[in-house]
């Protein structure tokens, strides 16, 4: 509930604000912080009480987890102290030693030429898209992309087409009526974020190479979990040489923070002299490309921690979906229950959150009008138990409301 702390005529002029706020309230809109502990093992503990935590985006279950001891033999400088702070940007004084090893290195991983490490995936896909199209280009984006691509391409200037989610007749028929002397560029997520669905790579690529337009794909939720060392989906369906601009972050199956942009060298040498959220940002402190370096090589090791996550994923969504819930078309490991009111999302969340579980609620605008929903995510340290029993709860809860 919306409480104006303090009624004071000294912010007399922020009184439109107060009004806005309300006005999401009535429309079970508003949005507020709540704080959170994340705890071994998948749980968390919020509002006075320990829940399992299906709401986070640490799919393998490393943000919180003991260092295991790892081989280092190859990676010396992961034994020396780094610094708590760059000092600046990458292209004054910030550039530290680690960046270059961890980029050669991610690179090769990646089965790419170049990688260059940016501050976060909200970052990147600004300073990507602003960068690769301006005035007078065409940017085709799939109508479910994550926000930050939105905002990259309104940045941009350039013309946004948006499509239906996945629907690549309706591209199709975007890329034949465009300008083909305008510049092209494709953008999709890998993995959708809301609706835990797939983009049609393969054909996606066919289109743009028939189209002369670039492709760029966010794969922000399937790195680390997809391929067979978390390389990416991209890797996975042998896609690598075929997507010009591949970008992902740390911050979510890593277990860590900041993000990257893998493809040619050219594009690499192009972002550096183009890419304002490069520039015109310290860049992330060599400490922290410390901490990625070791997150992204347990993330390599561990790959019981992607089987168990994807075989845990199958089970969740075969036993939501035959418990009757609208999963929408999930096919990984963020399973939505698709509610439709904010009201009743706001309540199935709340309910659950009672019972110990935590999935949050999400409402417009991040999910289209009328399709509120709960976002689940699963995460490799979950057992099987605990899903059983998450399962039971959600399914007692959803019946309580109305939801099934
Ligand atoms: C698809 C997608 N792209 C980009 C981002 C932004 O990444 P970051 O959290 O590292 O800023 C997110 C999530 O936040 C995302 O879901």
């Amino acid at each position: 509930m919306y409480e104006m702390k303090q009624p004071s005529n000294r912010n007399h002029q922020l009184h439109w604000m107060e009004k806005e706020l309300l006005k999401l309230e009535e429309k079970s809109l508003l949005r507020s912080l709540h704080a959170t502990t994340l705890l071994p093992d998948g749980w968390l503990y919020r509002e006075d009480r320990k829940m399992l935590n299906l709401a986070s985006n640490d799919y393998l279950g490393l943000a919180v987890d003991k260092q295991q001891n790892m081989d280092q033999t190859e990676l010396s400088f992961l034994n020396e102290e780094q610094p708590q702070g760059s000092t600046a940007s990458r292209l004054i004084v910030g550039h530290s030693p680690i960046y270059e090893s961890f980029e050669e290195q991610f690179a090769a991983f990646k089965g790419t030429e170049a990688c260059l490490v940016f501050s976060n995936g909200y970052m990147a896909n600004l300073g990507i898209i602003s960068s690769v199209v301006g005035r007078g280009d065409l940017v085709f984006s799939d109508r479910l992309n994550h926000a930050s691509i939105v905002d990259g391409i309104i940045l941009s200037r350039a013309e946004m087409k948006r499509y239906r989610h996945r629907d690549l007749d309706q591209l199709e028929q975007q890329l034949k009526q465009a300008d083909s002397k305008r510049r092209k560029l494709i953008v999709t997520d890998s993995i959708f974020s809301m609706d835990g669905t797939i983009a049609p790579l393969k054909k996606l690529a066919a289109l743009k190479d028939r189209y002369g337009a670039m492709l760029m794909v966010d794969e922000a939720h399937s790195g680390g979990v997809f391929g067979s060392d978390g390389q990416g989906l991209l890797h996975q369906l042998q896609l690598t040489d075929q997507v010009e601009i591949q970008m992902g972050t740390f911050s979510k199956a890593y277990g860590s923070y900041g993000a990257y942009v893998a493809g040619s060298n050219i594009l690499k040498q192009y972002l550096i002299n183009h890419s304002r959220s490069l520039i015109y940002t310290t860049a992330l402190p060599p400490s922290l490309i410390h901490n990625l370096y070791s997150q992204w090589q347990r993330a390599k090791l561990d790959s019981w921690r992607r089987d168990r996550l994807l075989e845990h994923a199958r089970w969740m969504r075969n036993e939501l979906a035959s418990l009757g819930f609208n999963i929408g078309e999930s096919e990984c490991q963020i399973i939505p229950i698709i509610v439709g009111s904010t009201e009743r999302s706001l309540m199935f969340a709340s309910e659950l959150r009672k019972m110990g579980i935590a999935g949050v609620a999400i409402r417009p605008p991040t999910v289209p009008e009328g399709q509120a929903r709960i976002r689940f995510t699963l995460m490799a340290t979950h057992t099987l138990d605990n899903l059983k029993w998450a399962a039971a709860v959600i399914s007692q809860t959803g019946l309580r409301l109305g939801v099934i």
